[in-house]
């Protein structure tokens, strides 16, 4: 008899986990985005946020709940009243859909330094708190913090006591990333084994691992293999300190490797992971490196004659998994400046983008702008467009007119101008300066830095040319910190290198400018207690 195939569900914490990433924070609207692209990417879980932290985050989570449809949305809160009221507050839109992820630590060193609660208490707020969340909604999850460096008797203790309260998923995390794939998979199937609920499929048991001995991946799978049926992970691996399972890794193990995890499957669709990965990179500022598993540029060059033979012959001789299964070289034909706005906004939709008329528009004015630049404007370059217009906030300044002139001999000098946006409709002030520096980029960011009147100190700059040819179209990201606080990403693109430098060093000052007023958020300190 054929065994049964059981679905393991892909549980994504990109916009949770993923945003505690130091400089990785992105606006509601970016975060939207991402959770529209995971939804089609078929992730089972949405982790939005942590609806208590800020308003910011609250209305992100609120608003993914209300417009993402298939995934289940969640919300974290921490084991107090006030964190799982937002939550489930948060999540309410998504109706039946909408999930409460409650968390408490349960290890010895967290009970007796952070804490300073002895078990049985800790016990009894795991159980208030999931019945409290249990009044919010019927899904609800919760999570045993630093699970893998607790007693595993007092584990299976708190395990079985919150799902008597109402818990459907256990989540059990290797928080600080401390476990290794023997010990962890022994400790799975302990749980699993002794707790009725597991055993009989009433209960899931979900696993959260972190990479700070760059095991998340390897314990994850260990994990599976001992029966639990939840994974807990991050678009690039992306996450706190050192990044969490990757999604991407993770999935296209358990499919790639069938003979080991035939008894297992997901409801991923893999073509959509290298564009997820892409949007991620771009709206986080996290950039990926070129060797990364699955979705790094060199993850299917081969550039060794040898292989390069190999593959002519015969591809599996050295590529175990077909490039185009996760989305690698799907590009159609491309766009010139001869195309028309219906012909970009189909391409749009194919591309499986969902934006208003406005965002259309404005999205075309900048293409026509490209294509009078370069001869062919493809996907890529029209995905760059509009992520970079995703990632633009209500404008304070923009970009009216950029002139520099350097040289190997002379000065480098940028003339900018640029328009400050009031508060009324159509209220628009133009101001101009000039500055010098060590080269055109720098020359124009000081100039910039006269106009607006704040210093920004450039933390990182990359460049990378959107698609292929010499009229290439570059893609700047910086990180610019202004004022002392965290660093705030900024991205422009261009045909010509020092206007997108000029317009990402823009974008991230409007960014700064938006969060300052909106939220203050930039500078909040971090709760106690919080992950
Ligand atoms: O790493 C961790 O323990 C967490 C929990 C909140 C699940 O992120
Ligand atoms: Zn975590």
């Amino acid at each position: 008899m054929k065994a049964k195939v059981e679905r393991v569900r892909i549980f994504d914490t990109t916009l949770r986990d993923g945003e505690q990433c130091p400089g990785a924070s992105m606006t509601a609207r970016e975060k939207l985005e991402i959770a529209r692209q995971l939804a089609r990417l078929g992730v089972d879980v949405i982790e939005a946020g942590f609806p208590v932290i800020s308003q910011g985050d609250f209305d992100a989570v609120q608003t993914i709940a209300r417009e993402v449809r298939g995934p289940i949305i969640a919300g974290l809160a921490r084991c107090v009243p006030k964190d799982i009221e937002a939550a489930g507050l948060a999540v309410r839109p998504a109706g039946a859909k909408g999930r409460i992820h409650v968390f408490l630590a349960t290890s010895k060193i967290h009970r007796e330094f952070k804490l300073h609660k002895a078990q049985e208490e800790i016990l009894r707020l795991a159980v208030e708190g999931v019945r409290l969340a249990r009044q919010y909604t019927d899904d609800v999850e919760f999570s045993p913090e630093d699970a893998s460096r607790t007693e595993p008797e007092f584990l299976l203790q708190v395990c079985r006591a919150v799902i008597e309260a109402g818990a459907r998923t256990v989540n059990i995390p290797d928080t600080v990333g401390y476990a290794t794939p023997d010990e962890f998979g022994t400790l799975i199937r302990y749980l699993r084994d002794n707790v009725p609920a597991f055993t009989s499929g009433e209960a899931i048991i979900s696993v959260h691992c972190h990479n700070d001995l760059g095991l998340a991946v390897a314990n994850s799978l260990a994990a599976v293999r001992n029966g639990a049926r939840q994974v807990e992970c991050t678009i690039n691996g992306i996450g706190e300190r050192a990044g969490n399972a990757a999604l991407e890794e993770i999935v296209m193990i358990l499919r790639t490797r069938r003979d080991l995890f035939g008894h297992v499957t997901t409801g991923i669709r893999t073509q959509e992971i290298l564009k997820t990965s892409r949007l991620v990179s771009r709206l986080s500022g996290l950039l990926v490196q070129r060797n990364k598993a699955i979705v790094g540029e060199n993850a299917f060059a081969h550039s060794s004659g040898i292989h390069q033979d190999g593959i002519l012959k015969k591809r599996e001789t050295y590529e175990i998994m077909d490039p185009r299964e996760v989305g690698w070289g799907q590009s159609e034909l491309p766009l010139t400046k001869h195309s028309g706005r219906h012909a970009v906004a189909v391409r749009l939709k194919q591309l499986g983008f969902r934006l208003s008329e406005k965002d259309i528009n404005d999205i075309f004015e900048r293409f026509k702008e490209i294509g009078d630049k370069k001869k062919f404007v493809y996907d890529d370059d029209l995905v760059s467009l509009v992520e970079n217009h995703i990632a633009e906030v209500p404008l304070t300044w923009s970009l009216e007119y950029l002139g520099f002139s350097s040289g190997n001999r002379a000065i480098p000098t940028a003339t900018v101008q640029l328009v400050r946006h009031g508060t009324k409709a159509g209220e628009r002030e133009v101001r101009q300066e000039a500055g010098t520096g060590d080269g055109p980029v720098h020359a124009a960011i000081r100039a910039i830095d006269r106009i607006v009147g704040l210093s920004g100190q450039l933390v990182e700059y990359n460049l990378r040319a959107v698609s292929e040819g010499t009229d290439a179209m570059g893609e700047v990201t910086v990180k610019v910190r202004f004022d002392q606080g965290e660093p705030v990403v900024g991205r422009g693109a261009s045909t010509d290198v020092v206007e997108a430098s000029a317009r990402a060093y823009l974008n991230a000052v409007n960014r700064y400018l938006y969060t300052r007023a909106a939220t203050g958020r930039r500078t909040r300190a971090r709760k106690d207690g919080e992950p």
